[in-house]
């Protein structure tokens, strides 16, 4: 099978793999990423016609980026929290950048900060709590924004007890999305461990490259990501729904064996009315109307045929 975008030195697609990670940055340095990811960025920034990419990594970890723009002689800024650079709270270096990548902590999955004096432990963005960290990325994320043309935001799912927490889901997006970018995970734990099939193993993340384009003076406008809120699940199912539900496993139909099943089957349902019975018959009047149900002698319903 073909997949354009997989072969070495490819061009970027929306599926990119690269099984060797390369000579660029500390291979050893956790949750590193190669950098031929950069490089097509690079190539993809070039062939519309910034030439000479001006490149900014606020959280370089083991230096990738670096590395790749010295080796391709194209002006950068990089630091992290272990030079004491703190990329939420402190100021970026300069603006006016072609291109912010923004390689985020995996969470709680590596911490980062065990090494760290006391006093940068709490700003490292893998202690952070959940809500926090996600406030914290889209907070970054605005600021890149307002730094740079593009910004590349490189971000994992986290497996948690029971499914997933989504960086990329959560998070606000600055600008327009260009592309949103599936990336092979190599070298991750769940890459190379077997779970017997009781666990979905994590392989790939994101990488989403935003165009920000801002003028000044102009206007940026950035998605949101929506609220957690509970829903009505009565808004959802409606009583005709439950009620045809119910009566397709009743032999017997009548208001009292239906209202019997939507407590079984509904019972949220059961929690708005203080009159059960009469909505359910109201509802079954309704299916009769509709020529869901005949009446077949007062008070028992059969199937319409
Ligand atoms: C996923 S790693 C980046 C890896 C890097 N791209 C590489 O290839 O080696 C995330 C980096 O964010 C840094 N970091 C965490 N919190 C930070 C903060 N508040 N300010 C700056 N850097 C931070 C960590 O020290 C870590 O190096």
């Amino acid at each position: 099978m073909y997949i354009r975008g997989f072969e070495e030195n490819a061009e970027l697609t929306t599926l990119i793999s690269v099984p060797e990670r390369g000579r660029f940055g500390n291979a050893k340095y956790r949750g590193n990423y190669a950098g031929e990811v950069l490089i097509r960025l690079i190539r993809f920034l070039q062939a519309n016609g910034i030439q000479r990419p001006y490149i900014y990594d606020p959280m370089v970890g083991g230096g990738t980026s670096r590395d790749v723009a010295e080796a391709l002689g194209l002006s950068y800024i990089v630091d992290d929290i272990h030079n004491g650079f703190d990329v939420v709270n402190d100021d970026f270096h300069d603006t006016g950048f072609d291109l912010v990548m923004l390689h985020y902590p995996y969470w709680k999955m590596i911490d980062y900060a065990a090494d760290l004096p006391p006093e940068l432990q709490k700003q490292d963005m893998s202690r952070m709590e959940w809500r926090e960290f996600i406030e914290a990325v889209s907070h970054v994320n605005y600021k890149a924004a307002a730094h740079g043309r593009f910004v590349a935001v490189l971000v994992g799912d986290i497996a948690v007890k029971g499914g997933i927490k989504s960086i990329q889901r959560e998070m606000a997006w600055p600008g327009m999305p260009v592309r949103h970018i599936i990336k092979v995970q190599h070298n991750a734990e769940s890459f190379r461990k077997t779970y017997n099939g009781k666990f979905i193993p994590i392989v790939t993340e994101h990488l989403l490259l935003f165009r920000t384009d801002y003028q000044p003076g102009g206007e940026m406008w950035v998605l949101v990501p929506a609220q957690y809120k509970k829903i009505d699940i009565d808004q959802y199912v409606t009583w005709k729904t439950a009620v045809k539900k119910v009566i397709r496993q009743l032999d017997e139909i009548t208001p009292t064996t239906v209202c019997e099943g939507i407590r079984k089957l509904f019972p949220v349902k059961l929690r708005k009315t203080n009159t059960p019975e009469a909505t359910v018959r109201r509802t079954l009047q309704e299916l009769e109307a509709d020529g869901y149900l005949r009446r077949h002698v007062r008070g028992i319903y059969v199937k319409a045929s």
